[in-house]
């Protein structure tokens, strides 16, 4: 009998712990090291996923080990009043890196809790309190966060925050608008901001977005996007606020996503990359934003701000992804990455699209390539079988919409591990369809 299969820890693990969202993977995982984890019959399972998303390193990087392992003898956790050279030194860091003027920064946990102070900013900020996001997103469980989240979790948990708007994202593969048979995502955002208009009290504060929605299916922002959404926040008073809990600190090809589109948001946040799979967020904005908001009275007073803990291992972070050269590894390994994925499209009909950034990539499977009808369930089936040969995927399934997988390996993953994941994904396609 395989030790995935003991009897003893599912029963406790169904006894004793609360079901938070979708199925566990049936496999115990008991290590996880550079591109794998390691399951109870000893079995690698390449991970495509970097945990939820955020081990950019992989996993059991002996740099971060040694940090972590060294800050938990001498400067683990402190007074939240209290500062220490770390979290002045990612500070400084980070301003050195991020887009132009972003220069002050808060240092948090999670990325629910950075969007959370980006929102509570920007409240004080404007005076407003009204927040736009996009109907595909997702930003976090803490209310504020949860409020500007559509993609999933809106049902059963009472009023959302007085004020929340979505408006659609765009869809290349789906467009919801067109102008002469082509996607027309300028005339969806003139649309979509003229409702929020209407709904507005007149107290917009913030626009909440990613990137690339991954959550909401790897939806890339066409180039200009960014911009003409900035320009819609300007005229109205309202901040940019983006998310780049997956797209910052090199996934994307570039340090930040929005580098591409040459768009600085009013305030950025960041979380599971910065960390590498460890638990560490920052909020960043603009002196004149922070000097104003401390003026105010901001308040975001948390028991793990400013810990010198995570902030080392953010500052090692950094440190090995310029060192190593991990952003431009990002690009290529990306190339590499979405040629092959477009070379299964080719072969396989239910690829119906393939997109994304450098090694943030999705995969729509639908029924066919003709009618674009989702197929949730060979989707499933896909994924489990992936799992069976020794890859970890994550599908993503959404309304309207065919189920995406969402690759995003570690940037640390080598040519063999992505050629590795990308023949078993091959294989279980073929024994799938
Ligand atoms: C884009 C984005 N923002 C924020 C979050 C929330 O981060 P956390 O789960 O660390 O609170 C997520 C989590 O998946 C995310 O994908």
């Amino acid at each position: 009998m395989t030790r995935n299969a003991d009897p003893d820890l599912w029963t406790r693990a169904r006894r004793h712990l609360v079901r938070y969202g979708g199925t566990f993977a049936p496999v115990i995982i008991e290590r996880a090291e550079g591109s794998f984890v390691i399951d109870a019959d000893g079995r690698k399972i390449l991970d495509f996923t970097s945990g939820q998303m955020s081990a950019i390193l992989g996993h059991g990087h002996p740099e971060i080990a040694a940090v972590v392992a060294d800050h938990a003898r001498t400067l683990d956790h402190l007074f939240s009043g209290m500062l220490s050279r770390p979290v002045v030194d990612l500070a400084t860091e980070l301003a050195g890196i991020a887009p132009g003027g972003l220069e002050r920064t808060l240092l948090l946990t999670t990325g629910a809790e950075a969007n959370e102070a980006a929102l509570r900013m920007a409240k004080l900020a404007t005076g407003g309190w009204e927040v736009v996001g996009f109907a595909q997103s997702w930003h976090g469980m803490t209310a504020g966060a949860a409020a500007a989240t559509y993609s999933a979790g809106r049902k059963g948990y009472g009023p959302a925050q007085v004020g929340s708007f979505a408006i659609p994202a765009p869809n290349a593969y789906r467009p919801a608008f067109e102008r002469d048979g082509a996607a027309d995502w300028q005339g969806e955002l003139d649309y979509a901001f003229a409702l929020v208009d209407r709904q507005s009290t007149g107290n917009l504060a913030a626009f909440l977005a990613e990137p690339i929605l991954s959550s909401g299916g790897i939806l890339d922002l066409p180039p200009g996007y960014l911009a003409a959404l900035k320009r819609k926040c300007v005229e109205r008073g309202m901040l940019l606020i983006l998310d780049e809990a997956q797209t910052g600190i090199g996934r994307t090809g570039l340090m930040f996503a929005c580098e591409r589109d040459g768009v600085v948001p009013d305030i950025l946040t960041l979380s599971k990359t910065l960390g590498a799979g460890l638990p560490l967020a920052a909020v960043m904005t603009t002196a004149a934003i922070e000097d104003l908001c401390h003026a105010r009275g901001f308040l975001f007073y948390t028991t793990h701000v400013s810990d010198p803990l995570p902030a080392a291992v953010g500052l090692k972070v950094l440190e090995i992804v310029a060192r190593d050269g991990l952003v431009a590894r990002a690009a290529t390994a990306g190339a590499r990455l979405a040629a092959r994925l477009r070379a299964l499209q080719q072969r396989f009909a239910c690829i119906g699209d393939v997109r994304g950034r450098g090694l943030l990539q999705g995969v729509e499977i639908v029924a066919d390539r003709a009618t674009k009808v989702p197929a949730p369930d060979l989707g499933d089936a896909v994924t489990r079988r992936c799992l069976e040969l020794g890859l970890s995927m994550n599908i993503v399934q959404l309304p309207d919409m065919g189920g995406v997988f969402r690759i995003a390996p570690p940037l640390t993953a080598s040519d063999a591990e992505l050629d590795l994941g990308l023949d078993i994904l091959e294989r279980a396609l073929e024994s799938s369809v």
